[in-house]
């Protein structure tokens, strides 16, 4: 049920329960983080490895306090991005259980700026662990109706908070030996980080590396295959009605407009931001055999889209 009722969610997540949640990034599905049972219970409805952990979120940053050791470099990024689109990795405290981190010494920590999910963060007394409200692996929901489409039969609750402002995950954060280090790039941009942390290393994408176990190559991918670039030799491999694209400003002549998601006419990486996860779903529901995408440049959210974007065409 999709409903704007914020003592209910409140309600539901004390009882146990979980609750999609809006944020300003992608919808989340959210559970109290103290509570084993909630917590394994978003891993089962996501049909979600257990390997790959959960980010927490709060109302405000001295309540992270209660769940992670903080430093210096730390608390100039929250400063400065919090509440945002950032999340960091933080050695966790005791409070925050195994199942949570999947066994990782380090939790990551979220403090979303969308009004109605901190009006309910602040209200509850405990965190919530929240993935993205999709299916493990599929295309992460930034509205409530996306949510319903998946996972609608199987949680009580979508707290509705319109359509996401930002449209792509958050800027994952942390700290190796000192070096602000970016796992995962996403609504704070790159460029940004390194505005306040000085030095960054940018880690995002190693399949392979244990410190970021759901970097995982093939994510966030439409049914119907993905392909990065343009090979005119498809033309011929495939009825043109059959050809999608995902294009930054400008359509390629020869392929049905309707079969065509441009990002953004005047070149914003913002609004290709908020337009990318849902274009990609009303891309999805067409009768289409295979996407070609085209990657922006690698700049500003740029860097967020493309990544997105090779993940979508990874098998
Ligand atoms: O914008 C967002 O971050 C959204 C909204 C709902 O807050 N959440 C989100 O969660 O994207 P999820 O679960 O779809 O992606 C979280 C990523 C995963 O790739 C996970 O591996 C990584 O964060 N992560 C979480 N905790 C971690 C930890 N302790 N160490 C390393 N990576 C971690
Ligand atoms: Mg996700």
């Amino acid at each position: 049920m999709i409903g704007k009722d914020l003592q209910k969610a409140k309600a539901l997540l004390e009882s146990g329960a979980l609750v999609a949640i809006p944020t300003e990034t992608v919808y989340g599905l959210a559970g109290n983080a103290l509570d084993e049972n909630a917590v394994t219970q978003i891993f089962k409805v996501k049909n979600r490895p257990s390997f790959d952990p959960l980010i927490i979120h709060t109302s405000s940053f001295e309540r992270i306090h209660n769940y992670a050791e903080s430093n210096a470099q730390a608390e100039l990024l929250a400063k400065e991005f919090m509440p945002g689109p950032l999340t960091l990795l933080l050695p966790k405290k005791e409070t925050i259980s195994d199942l949570v981190t999947a066994g990782s010494s380090r939790v990551a920590i979220r403090i979303p700026r969308h009004p109605l999910c901190s009006e309910l963060l602040y209200s509850l007394d405990f965190p919530v662990a929240a993935p993205s409200a999709n299916p493990f692996g599929y295309i992460s929901p930034t509205n409530a109706q996306h949510v319903a489409d998946q996972l609608g039969d199987k949680i009580s609750y979508i707290l509705d908070g319109g359509p996401c402002e930002v449209g792509l995950e958050s800027t994952i954060v942390g700290f190796e030996n000192g070096l602000a280090t970016v796992y995962r790039k996403g609504g704070v941009p790159v460029e940004t980080i390194k505005e306040i942390a000085g030095d960054v290393q940018v880690k995002a994408h190693s399949t392979s590396n244990p410190s970021a176990p759901g970097m995982l190559k093939s994510h966030y991918a439409p049914r119907v295959p993905v392909k990065l670039g343009f090979d005119i030799s498809l033309l011929k491999k495939y009825p043109v009605e059959k050809i999608g694209t995902i294009r930054f400003k400008s359509p390629i002549d020869g392929i049905p407009e309707e079969n065509q998601l441009i990002l953004s006419k005047s070149g914003d990486y913002a609004e290709a931001a908020r337009n990318l996860f849902a274009g990609m779903r009303s891309l999805d529901q067409l009768d289409l055999e295979i996407i070609l995408a085209e990657l922006l440049p690698e700049e500003d959210l740029g860097l967020a889209i493309n990544d997105r974007l090779r993940r979508a065409a990874a098998v």
